[in-house]
This record gives C-alpha cells, structure tokens and sequence, in this order.
C-alpha cells in the first residue's frame, strides 16, 4: 500500500507548449485515481525557496482550461541555479538547502520536476542532497535530451516553423527571393530538420552537419538553372558560420544568446550569388500558444505515467516516450546523454532523398549555363 498522500509539482526551464496539459493529467490521475492531494509549486524551484513556499493546490475543477492553455500556470524560470544562486550584491550562494526545506516544510510524499536536460539535472542534485523523491516529465521545444524520442513543446514549435515555411514559401515567390528562416533548438537541429522538411525548404543547415556557402550558392543557382525563382532556407541558431563561430547576440547587460545566423547568411549568399535575400527570425513563437495535438496526448500519457511511477514508488526516474509507448528511464541516464541529430538519420536521409541540400556536398550544376 502507497503512503503518498500529497504530491508537489513544479516547472522549470523555459517554457513551451503542452506543460498545463501535463499538469492537468497529474492532477486528474493524482486525485482521481489515487485520492492524493496535489500541489503546483510557483516559479520552479522559486516556489520553494520563498517562505512561506508558493504554491496553488490543485482540485479537479481546476484542470478544465489546462489542455489547451499555452505556457506554464505555475510559472517557471531558466535562471538562477540554486547551486550558485546570483545574488543583488553580485555574489553567488548556495540556496539548495533552502528549497530542500520549502518541500519538507510543505510536507511533499513526492514531487514531479518538468524540465528539460539543465533543470533536471538541478532537480535531480537537489534530490540526492534533501531526499526529495522525484519523478521527471520531459519538455523541451530543442527535443534534445537522451532517453525519450520526444519532449512535451517539440511538436507544437515543429507546427509553428512549418506554419511559418508555408507562409514563406508565397512571398518568397513572388518577389523572386532566397528567404532565411532562423529557427530555436539550442545546439540541435531537430527543430530545422523537421520543419525544413514538412514545410518544403530547399536547403536545411543544422550544427550536426558542416556546410560551405559555396555549396549553399550552388544549390541555389541549381534551383535556379531549373526554372525556380526562390529558395526557402531554414538554419538552426546554433549554426556556426564560416570560420566555425556560433553567432550570438549581447544585451546591454552583457548576457549573450544565440541569434543572428540567418542575417549572417542572407548577407554572405547575397555577396557570393547574387540573390536578393531576406530573414525571418522566429524566436519564441515557437514556445507560445496553444500546444498541438500531438503534444496535448503526449503531456497527458506522461502525466498519468508519472503519477503511476510514484505510486510504484519508482523515483529518480523519467517518463519516456520510446517506441510508441511510454517507459521509464534512471534520470541520470536521460541528462547524461545529449541527443544531437545524428547525420545519418532517417529524416536526414529522407531530406536528402528530395533533393533538400544540407550544404555539405557541391551540387552538379548544367556546365553551360554556371
Ligand atoms: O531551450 C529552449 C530554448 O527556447 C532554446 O531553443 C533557445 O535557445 C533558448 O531556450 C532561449 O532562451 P530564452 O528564453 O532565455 O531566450
């Protein structure tokens, strides 16, 4: 017989589509299955931190707009590492403690960490450190952590860099152009490589995959030697450029991320073939709105599945989707392995297979007409 009576749930990392769905399928297997008793911790980790801890209780009334509602109810944050927490006179502190006491105070059976390769691995610390029994759900919109072929986010952010593929697709046609769109995924492109391919991109460029603008151009004027007009190009952030640099931007206050290699691009093509180019950075829209289908089911299997791993009194592990089923995985295992796209993918192979340049090989162009 479980002695679970009351489980927290928090999310952390940045946010996508799918996490309130994920949230709603705890709630309703939690309460209505188990009889426990379920709390959303604010702000991540945050939540824990404060005193008196943050939280709201969850009911079941309260899971009625949660499928389809964008971003996290609870609140989340992709900053401020309790391990070296930044503090207001610039020095950096260990907080770990103070959460590990927010959830014994709260007098938690169990808690249920959403997050992605960096949150988990905090959460999983914490865990070890405070004996906090933890069960993991995987989101990210990169779908980049090992041990499940798919994330809570990813699919909803595939959808809304197709979404805006399709609509490039016209403009770039009617105004004869090469259109660049910048897509997220951190240091994956999986984000790139599927919505290259569902949305018709003539060239897909992914950090996996080493290319050259010369091979870029070549692939151009051989659309353009068949009668094309346009080029639709998708680039993944994390895209170095020639000299094997990520392009990055810094803020004001020195923080930088990820973002300019389209422009990078649109300006090096121009230079070396002529094409007249353009940019779309796509940025978060890819983490807002409503989550797609596919997440919604995928956030529900994954929350009744976590809520069964603590009855079973199965912590330290993750939900995983694997095979079209969900499995668990030791969530050591999951964080320690970094899932890149292999470039000997199925989906690469497909690309490929279509004529979709990744820029790695010259392209044959007709001899009489280069
Ligand atoms: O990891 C998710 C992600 O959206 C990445 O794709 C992107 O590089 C990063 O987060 C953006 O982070 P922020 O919300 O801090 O700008």
């Amino acid at each position: 017989m479980s002695k679970i009576k009351r489980i927290g749930i928090l999310t952390s990392g940045g946010d996508c589509a799918g996490l309130n769905a994920a949230i709603r399928a705890v709630t309703h297997r939690a309460i209505g299955t188990y009889d426990w008793e379920v709390f959303g911790i604010c702000r991540a980790t945050h939540g824990l931190m404060h005193r008196p801890p943050e939280y709201i209780q969850f009911g079941l009334s309260d899971t009625y707009p949660l499928l389809t509602l964008g971003g996290t109810i609870l609140g989340t944050t992709n900053k401020g590492n309790p391990f070296a927490y930044p503090m207001p006179d610039g020095s950096l502190r260990d907080r770990s403690e103070e959460i590990i006491a927010g959830y014994h105070q709260m007098n938690l059976d169990a808690l249920i960490g959403i997050g992605g390769d960096g949150s988990l691995a905090i959460l999983r610390q914490l865990a070890q450190q405070g004996g906090i029994n933890l069960v993991a759900i995987p989101k990210t919109i990169d779908n980049d952590l090992g041990s499940t072929e798919r994330s809570v986010g990813f699919d909803t952010a595939v959808n809304i860099a197709t979404e805006a593929l399709d609509r490039l697709h016209f403009t770039a046609a009617s105004h004869s152009r090469v259109m660049i769109l910048e897509v997220m995924g951190r240091d994956a492109g999986h984000i790139a490589l599927n919505a290259g391919i569902a949305g018709g991109a003539d060239i897909i460029l992914i950090p996996e995959i080493a290319y050259t603008i010369d091979n870029v151009c070549q692939a151009i004027e051989q659309l353009h030697q068949r009668g094309r007009n346009f080029a639709l190009m998708v680039v993944a952030e994390s895209v170095c450029d020639e000299t094997g640099c990520k392009v990055t931007q810094t803020n004001r206050l020195g923080q930088c991320r990820l973002g300019g290699i389209g422009q990078y691009l649109a300006d090096t093509i121009s230079d070396c073939s002529g094409a007249e180019t353009r940019v779309t950075v796509l940025g978060h829209v890819q983490r807002g709105g409503v989550p797609s289908p596919l997440d919604r089911v995928l956030a529900s299997a994954f929350g009744v599945a976590a809520v069964d791993l603590i009855a079973e009194g199965k912590f330290d592990h993750m939900v995983s989707w694997y095979d079209r089923d969900v499995i668990s995985v030791p969530i050591a295992e999951a964080i320690a392995q970094y899932r890149a796209v292999d470039p000997d993918d199925i989906l690469v192979r497909t690309a490929r297979s279509i004529g979709i340049c990744f820029g790695d090989h010259a392209v044959k162009l007709d001899a009489a007409r280069r």
